[in-house]
């Protein structure tokens, strides 16, 4: 942003203000994509720029769905900033070029959700014009859609001058020094549910990092790759042949638990019982790491500089299956010269859970789009950005 005299001009600044919602409701259970961007809005306010702020929220798929409007997001916004932020309706149309046209220096305006108009994912040019008529500059701070070829994270930015915003910025610089020079030893903790989803991480990180630690509900393709007994449901056969390219090409690069926590239901209230990586009964499920891989993890994490943590060990969201998760959690928190990047999604849930999100060097505002940049994509509201500074 350094780069633009935003001073007097109209800026449209994209954000990822698309945030959980407690379920049937309208009321938002974590603004912190909404906190993430407060720096980048106030720097531009004290430049004297006036603001048009858009995002997507949910996938309302091109039509006006009720109850999907950016209203909730507006009013969670202007309260955090203790400042008017004026509904514009749209997201484009005479109505909203009205509203933006009146919009002096220092105001800011929120257009309607972007995902209402067809255009908007369809990265339609007639659409990305009419959003790039409202302003003077395009500033994108919105990392956790950069994944999406969209009019408003790439179509839009041929047609302004177009600039990163400070936490895209941020987002960039602190996972791309993952894939870059991270500080060694190096290590990637990966849990989640399916090897087939992680692959192009799990592999792309390994050429990167010394070692990755997995955990998770994946850890069962990986055991059924060696051939024990994994349990229940039963890894997909190309989870299982995923897991296996990797053992074949890394080895003892990736580290994998020797114990697990598994229970005979998926319900916060089953009996946990720890077993054995080669002993698990039949039926059982695996709802997290065991102690001994914890703790080994945990020694690890110790002796790292530099750790990036994608994906929860277990079902961190019920206490009986969450130690895991929480101890990975403790051992980042407990040394402070460590750099710590947090992938988004589920693991950001988990830290702020246990209230360690202050202790982590970065905490990425993206789910879907960190994934990608780590497993070494180009993202094309990225490109879109580097395009016009090149
Ligand atoms: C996210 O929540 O990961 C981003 O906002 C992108 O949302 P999408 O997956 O609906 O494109």
């Amino acid at each position: 942003m350094a780069d633009v005299d935003t001073a007097g001009r109209k800026c449209l600044l994209r954000v990822d203000f698309n945030v959980p919602f407690e379920p049937g409701e309208q009321t938002i259970s974590d603004d912190s994509r909404i906190r993430a961007a407060l720096p980048t809005i106030s720097y531009l306010i004290q430049q004297g720029a006036s603001l048009i702020i858009c995002t997507h929220l949910g996938r309302p798929k091109g039509r006006v769905v009720p109850g999907m409007g950016t209203e909730p997001v507006r009013l969670r916004l202007a309260r955090l900033l203790d400042a008017e932020v004026a509904p514009a309706g749209g997201p484009v149309g005479p109505e909203t070029a009205k509203v933006v046209s009146r919009l002096r220096a220092g105001q800011i305006a929120m257009l309607e959700n972007l995902r209402f108009h067809p255009g908007e994912e369809a990265n339609d040019p007639a659409f990305a014009r009419e959003l790039a008529s409202l302003a003077d500059i395009f500033v994108n701070d919105a990392f956790g859609a950069a994944h999406r070829a969209h009019a408003s994270t790439a179509g839009i930015a041929r047609r302004l001058p177009a600039v990163a915003g400070l936490l895209m910025t941020q987002e960039l610089e602190m996972l791309g020094r993952i894939l870059e020079e991270p500080d060694r030893p190096a290590l990637a903790v990966i849990g989640g549910a399916k090897v087939t989803d992680k692959i192009g991480v799990v592999q792309n990180l390994l050429d990167k990092v010394d070692k990755v630690l997995i955990g998770g509900g994946m850890s069962a393709a990986f055991i059924a790759a060696q051939g024990m007994n994994p349990g229940e449901p039963r890894p997909s056969r190309s989870d299982v042949e995923a897991a296996k390219t990797l053992l074949d090409a890394y080895g003892s690069r990736i580290s994998l638990p020797d114990d697990v926590i598994v229970a005979f239901a998926f319900s916060a209230e089953a009996e946990a019982r720890v077993a054995a990586a080669d002993q698990i009964p039949n039926g059982a499920l695996i709802l997290d790491i065991g102690p001994s891989a914890a703790a080994r993890y945990a020694d690890e994490i110790g002796r790292a500089r530099t750790v990036l943590w994608n994906g929860p060990m277990g079902v961190a969201e019920w206490e009986r299956f969450a130690a895991g998760t929480r101890t990975v959690a403790n051992a980042i928190a407990a040394k402070p010269s460590l750099v710590s990047v947090i992938g988004g999604g589920s693991t950001a849930e988990a830290v702020a859970k246990f209230d360690l999100t202050e202790k982590m060097t970065h905490v990425s505002t993206g789910g879907g789009a960190s994934l990608e940049f780590l497993e070494g994509k180009t993202l094309p509201g990225v490109a879109a950005l580097d395009e016009r500074s090149a």
